[in-house]
């Protein structure tokens, strides 16, 4: 060989200093690392920690129907038959599988969770119920793993006061939202002590639309006739939508 011994050794050296630093752009561990600690605040609101699985048989218990009216609350998402939605937050999909036979065969139906015990669940109710257009996504605390520009409705029962990192998981929803597309949180109400909930697991309206607003969002739509919840439709602001 040609090179002397010292330059080779350097050119070497400079090669490895790039691979290094291509592999510390590219790794997910990096990714893992940006990740900020969870929050145990946001905007003044305390989060409440995430429901186990355990709980799971609370979602689907025979009173739900009538503590909340489901039903109600599915009539005035006022889902069509082909639109593309994520039920965030699904647990063992009590409504994914309602908004799955809600927008047919022609829609698809975007289950995502954090837990992957919820997921299973959500499996065998989804093939019992012989139920295929249901996608379960494992999402991250602060990524849901949806597919950008591309939904039109994103449903967000009693999970958003969970999530430990709100501003990612909002940034995320905007970015996956098809044009014209809407998230809706429905969230057991503050104002109200009638409703039998923990006080860390509900929201007022107040506190929801500060938060949403900070993050891009402005109110299009809401409900105010379910039991015990708030139902809140948001859009992407406009000059956010511009960028
Ligand atoms: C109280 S359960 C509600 C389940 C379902 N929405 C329902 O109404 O039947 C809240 C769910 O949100 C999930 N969750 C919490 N943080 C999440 C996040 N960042 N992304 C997706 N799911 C999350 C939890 O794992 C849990 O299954």
């Amino acid at each position: 060989m040609s090179c002397k011994f010292p330059s080779c050794l350097k050119r070497s050296f400079s090669l490895y200093l790039v691979w290094v630093a291509a592999l510390v752009t590219v790794s997910p561990l990096h990714t893992a690392e940006e990740l900020p600690p969870p929050r145990t605040h946001y905007l003044g609101r305390k989060i409440a920690q995430t429901m186990s699985y355990h709980g799971a048989p609370w979602l689907i218990r025979p009173e739900r129907q009538q503590e909340e009216n489901c039903t109600l609350m599915l009539k005035h998402l006022g889902i069509q038959s082909g639109v593309k939605v994520c039920d965030m937050g699904c647990g063992n999909g009590f409504y994914s599988l309602r908004l799955a036979k809600l927008v047919g065969q022609e829609g698809q139906v975007w289950a995502v969770d954090i837990q992957p015990e919820m997921l299973t669940l959500l499996r065998a109710r989804a093939a019992k119920a012989e139920i295929d257009n249901i996608h379960p996504v494992l999402g991250t605390v602060a990524d849901p793993q949806l597919p950008p520009g591309s939904i039109d409705v994103i449903l967000c029962v009693d999970v958003y006061h969970e999530f430990s990192h709100p501003g990612r998981m909002l940034r995320a929803m905007r970015e996956s939202l098809a044009p014209n597309g809407v998230v809706v949180l429905v969230e057991y109400r503050e104002e109200d002590p009638e409703v039998p909930i923990k006080p860390l697991h509900k929201m007022s309206k107040k506190q929801v639309s500060k938060e949403l607003e900070h993050n891009g969002f402005q109110l299009v739509r809401e409900y105010d006739g379910l039991p015990w919840q708030h139902m809140m439709f948001f859009g992407v602001k406009a000059d956010i939508e511009q960028r």
